[in-house]
């Protein structure tokens, strides 16, 4: 059966991996104990001798995994990742005593997978509870081609070879943290099963594959400063609200306002190596749709498919809840499995609210003290806790890797004074808040540029200045006290009428128009308008920038505001849509033509 499969891939010589690096070096023993209350996805076990907080228990006939969350004297609690529904007080449980751990290795990349990284069988189609796979270690034979050299002293993070993931991805096949000392064997060149042992290092068998527990962080040997964007392709994102490379965002909204339309976005498009997708909670068709989609995608980078640089973790709404929280760590852990091979990972999760939904079923059903709205207490630490295992990095190994993530929040009801929201807000470093009004006018995305932030657009200026934009922070700030004047101006408009404003006054809304439709909306549908390059947005908001100044020139000379509000503007929204991604040299053309037939107006 498929989760016997599983089960048997946590047993064996392999489960040292992990244990040799967090220091538990004992070789696991299989210990037995009794259900004593099942109490929905919440199981009390007596008798596991030895056994420790996050440890793998399965449980009952059909050996459902679990990991124990709380221990009380002789009786610990575990949260089963499977449905309980016929399990009883007196089965069995039994547990190795070893931390419950995710299987990294080939065979990620373009794969399916659920929140403990088992492949789900059948996907896109068929994202439904009960149709793992079933293969212990999952994939077909890698091929497998050597580079370390037998009788080298290697540690954590030396490269003994690699495997060929797509074309955009060259695996590479790792002595994993914790494990050092002389390379005493080295497979040769040829086809391996996921669980082959590739290298001896000191008298540890090194594989193919090898587990890692998700809560642990993986270690790295320092810290690095952040300096580079993480580009998206939207507009609103890159130029106002922008990214770093390493960093973290949240993007919180209210029920349709557009937040997995972004994220899918942002999975389609940014410039990181590897994706890690986690559909946490949300619906299950959305999903199939979403991967369906990434199939035909090309990247723009590498002429290739998109989903040869992604891994999709899928715990949507009709799956077991307790899985969503662990489908979070999961999906970090295989970040992190890249970032330490050198590549920039991003994590999408899409949705935190509903990871936290999961913590507070869990907490609720063991007695734990509520806080805020049925909050478990920890509920900040633990937001605190993944938004950490973000970050710009000197691997192991000595590459510079990042890993970025980007979350979505749905508070209920749109209130974004909820605790989930408002205690991310605290912890990320970019926030993208969604819109109700804006999305209700069908202006997509509907990134409030009132409410979101950007703490390190500043830092980023001076890498645009570095990387041949000398003026982007300039832009960015003129283009953002427009709508901040135009903000204010409208609520005045409102009272007395556009009409009755000065006209360097309606020459600001003119333009702020002109920003929304021309650079801040974006449509995920138009081909050439769903990526915008760096080059194309930079063009399209001077565009706006340089019509404001000849307007207002203008109206120095006398011209009535109503005269520029009679001239035909469209050309540039239209460009967006009409002009290439990257073709910021039509984007200039259009410019040309409208500043002209401005100027026509002069006296
Ligand atoms: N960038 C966009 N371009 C076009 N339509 C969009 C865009 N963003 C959102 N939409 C529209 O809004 C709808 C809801 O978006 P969705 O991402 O599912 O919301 P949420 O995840 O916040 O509930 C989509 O079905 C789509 O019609
Ligand atoms: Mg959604």
């Amino acid at each position: 059966m498929a989760l016997k499969g599983w089960a048997r891939a946590q047993a064996g010589p392999q489960a040292t991996a992990p244990g040799a690096a967090s220091g538990r070096i004992e070789s696991p023993v299989t210990v037995e104990g009794t259900i004593v209350r099942v109490n929905g996805p919440m199981v009390e076990i007596e008798g596991l001798a030895g056994v420790s907080l996050a440890d793998l228990v399965e449980v009952g006939p059909g050996r459902l995994p679990g990991e124990v969350t709380g221990i009380r004297g002789a009786i610990m609690t575990a949260q089963v990742y499977e449905y309980t529904g016929g399990l009883r007080v007196g089965d069995q449980a039994t547990s190795d005593r070893q931390p419950l751990s995710v299987r990294l290795g080939p065979g990620l990349i373009g794969g399916v997978f659920d929140g403990l990284l088992r492949p789900l069988a059948r996907a896109p189609d068929f994202l439904s509870p009960g149709a793992f796979a079933g293969t212990a270690a999952h994939g077909s034979e890698a091929e497998f081609r050597p580079s370390g050299r037998v009788g080298s002293l290697v540690s954590g993070g030396a490269v003994l070879g690699r495997v060929r993931e797509s074309l955009a991805i060259d695996q590479a096949i790792q002595v994993p943290p914790g494990i050092a000392g002389e390379l005493r064997h080295l497979a040769l060149a040829g086809r391996y099963a996921p669980d082959a042992v590739i290298a001896q290092v000191a008298d540890v068998d090194v594989r193919l594959s090898s587990l890692w527990p998700v809560r642990r962080p993986r270690p790295f040997a320092e810290r690095l400063d952040l300096e580079a964007p993480l580009a998206t392709g939207q507009r609103v994102l890159d130029l106002f609200f922008p990214l770093t490379r390493g960093s973290t965002a949240a993007v919180p909204g209210g029920f349709g306002t557009g937040k997995t339309i972004l994220l899918e976005q942002i999975a389609k498009w940014c410039d990181a190596d590897v994706i890690v997708y986690v559909g946490c909670g949300e619906r299950g068709n959305e999903m199939s749709d979403a991967l369906s989609e990434l199939r035909e995608l090309v990247d723009p980078r590498t002429g290739r498919p998109l989903l040869e640089r992604t891994v999709i973790i899928a715990n949507t709404s009709n799956m077991p809840v307790m899985a969503r929280e662990l489908s979070i760590y999961t999906g970090i852990t295989v970040a992190e499995f890249y970032r330490d091979m050198g590549f920039d990972a991003v994590v999408i999760a899409d949705s935190t609210s509903r990871w936290a939904e999961a913590l507070r079923e869990s907490a609720s059903r063991t007695g734990a003290l509520p806080v805020e709205e049925g909050y478990p207490a920890e509920l900040p630490s633990q937001l605190a806790a993944f938004y950490e295992r973000a970050g710009r990095l000197r691997t192991l190994g000595g590459g510079d890797a990042t890993v970025s993530i980007i979350a979505s929040v749905s508070p209920p009801g749109g209130d974004k004074t909820e605790p989930v929201t408002s205690h991310t807000r605290r912890f990320v470093r970019t926030y993208w808040s969604l819109d109700r009004d804006l999305a209700a006018a069908r202006h997509y995305p509907s990134v409030s540029w009132r409410d979101s932030f950007a703490r390190d657009a500043s830092r980023l200026g001076v890498w645009h200045a570095a990387n041949g934009d000398p003026n982007w922070l300039g832009r960015r700030g003129q283009a953002m006290a427009i709508l901040a004047q135009a903000d204010r101006l409208q609520s005045v408009a409102e009272l007395i009428g556009a009409a009755s404003l000065p006209d360097p006054e309606r020459v600001v809304l003119l333009t702020a128009r002109l920003l929304h439709e021309a650079v801040l909306q974006q449509s995920a549908v138009s081909n050439n308008d769903a990526y915008c390059a760096p080059a194309k947005q930079a063009a399209l908001l001077d565009l706006v920038l340089a019509v404001h100044a000849r307007c207002l020139d203008l109206v120095g000379q006398g011209v009535h505001a109503s005269e520029l509000e009679e001239v035909d503007l469209s050309g540039a929204a239209r460009a967006r849509d009409e002009v290439g991604r990257d073709d910021a040299a039509a984007v200039g053309t259009i410019r040309d033509s409208i500043l002209g037939r401005l100027a026509g107006l002069a006296p």
